[in-house]
Parts: structure tokens; sequence; C-alpha cells
């Protein structure tokens, strides 16, 4: 197995305005599993991960982001990252073990967008209700419980620094850049897709003067049939759509963009290619700006630039 150092997205936590609205629509909705409730929080794991959480979702007057973190291969890997990271110029700060429940040490720091991000190798794992060993292909209760997600696949951070955070998650963090979108005129990188993975993005970031600003975070499900089974549980429930169900350019996934009930935008969606680290990166300029963004309609949505958390 090749994939060391950053694994994946771990967790992301974000603010609601009402605690038990956002957790039917995070839980009941989005179909993650209720695994701990604190006074002003609740938190959620897709079917299909294994660590004990990945969305922490808490009550309070605004909505947007509070923190997200990568969970990284093991507790060497983080000591190294640490090191890279400080020597990059960014400060660090040291969080023990038990902090954050059901996790080991973290480190926290904050990207040149206003983002908190934080890295930690040790979450508890309570499995995804089918045994390690003949496990089948179904848990007990079944896959599809809302919109079946089956796991949180990436988020999308909107600030300033687009080009300077990008080469901080190239340079330090070992990344790959998948995929960008340029301005035509200028050049300048106006959004950015990195891998850490085979996903044809494991984290993007759009270009914002604003910092800090949550754009969504994303969970994938496992095909296109259930990316229109989401949308019909939308439809059901009256959840707000933002866009779709269309296609990226970007990334080529099947995608739905929806909104939670305290405006922090959702996607679901499906597919898109395998990405390696010898596959040459992706460059989209703003003469195709409809294009990447919706690939069968080709309509930029002022919407989807304009409305962050
Ligand atoms: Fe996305």
């Amino acid at each position: 197995m090749a994939i060391r150092g950053v694994l994946r997205i771990g967790e992301v936590a974000v603010r609601v305005l009402d605690l038990e609205a956002a957790v039917r629509h995070y839980g009941q909705h989005i179909g993650l599993h209720e695994v701990m409730r604190e006074k002003d929080k609740a938190y959620f794991k897709a079917w299909d991960e294994h660590d004990h959480h990945s969305v922490v979702i808490r009550e309070a007057d605004s909505a947007g982001l509070d923190y997200f973190a990568y969970k990284v291969y093991d507790d060497a890997t983080l000591t190294e990252l640490e090191g890279k990271i400080k020597a990059h110029g960014l400060a660090v700060e040291r969080i023990a073990a038990g902090v954050y429940p059901k996790s080991g040490r973290r480190i926290q720091f904050e990207l040149p967008g206003g983002h908190l991000m934080q890295l930690y190798a040790e979450k508890a794992q309570i499995g995804n209700s089918m045994p390690t060993r003949n496990p089948g292909v179904l848990p007990d209760e079944g896959i599809i419980r809302g919109m079946g997600a089956t796991r949180l696949d990436h988020v999308l951070l909107a600030g300033p620094n687009v080009t300077e955070t990008t080469q901080f998650f190239i340079e330090v963090l070992n990344f790959d850049l998948g995929e960008e979108l340029i301005d035509n005129d200028s050049g300048m990188q106006l959004g950015t897709f990195l891998c850490c993975s085979n996903k044809p993005h494991d984290i993007a970031f759009v270009l914002r003067e604003e910092r800090g600003k949550f754009h969504h975070m994303s969970f994938y499900l496992d095909s296109v049939q259930d990316v229109y089974h989401a949308g019909d549980i939308m439809g059901k429930h009256n959840i707000s759509v933002d866009v779709g169900p269309t296609r990226h350019g970007i990334t080529r996934g099947a995608t739905i963009y929806f909104y939670d009930p305290s405006g922090n935008r959702n996607e679901v969606f499906s597919g898109g290619y395998i990405h390696y680290p010898d596959r040459p990166h992706l460059t989209w300029d703003t003469t195709q700006l409809g294009h990447a963004a919706f690939a069968i309609d080709n309509q930029p949505r002022p919407s989807f630039f304009n409305v962050v958390t």
C-alpha cells in the first residue's frame, strides 16, 4: 500500500443555528449515524467509515467552519509533519490526546486563507457494523438510510492566498495538484483541487477576500443512481437545493449541492477519475468557467460562487 503521510479528511466541525434541526438533517436525511452527543454538539459517522466520527456539529449564533482535520498514517508522520510545518513558517499548536473526544494528540495551525487545520494520527475505531472476518457486503440495517452517504469525502474552503495555501499543501503536506482554475488574463489561481490519495481531490480551495470561509463538505455516494435518490430525499423533505443534479467538469463528479438548515452547503457526489501522482495536472481557465463548474449546461451559478458560511 503506497498511501502514507496524510491519508484523508478525518473530521469537519461546523457551527449550526439549531442543533436538533441539524441532527435531523445530517442524521435522518443525509444518513449519517449519530455516535455521541454533548451539551451543544453532536458527532456523526458515515456508515462505511471505521473511525468513531467524521462530522461534528456545534450549536452557535452563526453558521460556518470551526476547524477541519486530516488523519495521517502514524504518530511518526505527525512528528515529521510538525517539523516541516514549523520550518515552512506556520505557528503550530499542540493539542494533547483526549482534548478532542476519542482522539489522540493533534497539531493545529492556521492556513494562509484563515482556516484552522488539524492533523492527528489516532482516533478510536468503532467499525462499520460489519465484522472484519467474513464481513459480507451489507450491514444488518442496510446501506441506504436517507441519502446513504458512505463517507465524508472532502471540503472546499474559500479565502485569500489560494496559491500560497496550495504551495503549502504540495511542498509540506505532499499533496498533488490535481486540477486548477485560473483567470484567463492574469493566470492567477482562482481555485485549486489537491489530492493526497487516488481520489480526484481530497481538498479544494477557492479564492475569496474574506478569510476562513466554508464553501461545502461533500459526501460520497456509491452510484449516480444514488445521487438521484439523494435528490428525491431533498425533494421529499424540502431541503434547499443549490445546484444539480449535474456533473462537474473539474473532477468529473456527478453532484448535487444543497444546504443544511443553517445555510452550510453540503454536496453529495459520485464518480470521477482515479488520480495517480504521475497524472499531469489539469488547468481550466475562466473562458470555460461554466463548463469547469457544471459540465452539462455550462452555466456558472451566482449562488455557487457567492454563498459561503
Ligand atoms: Fe465538492
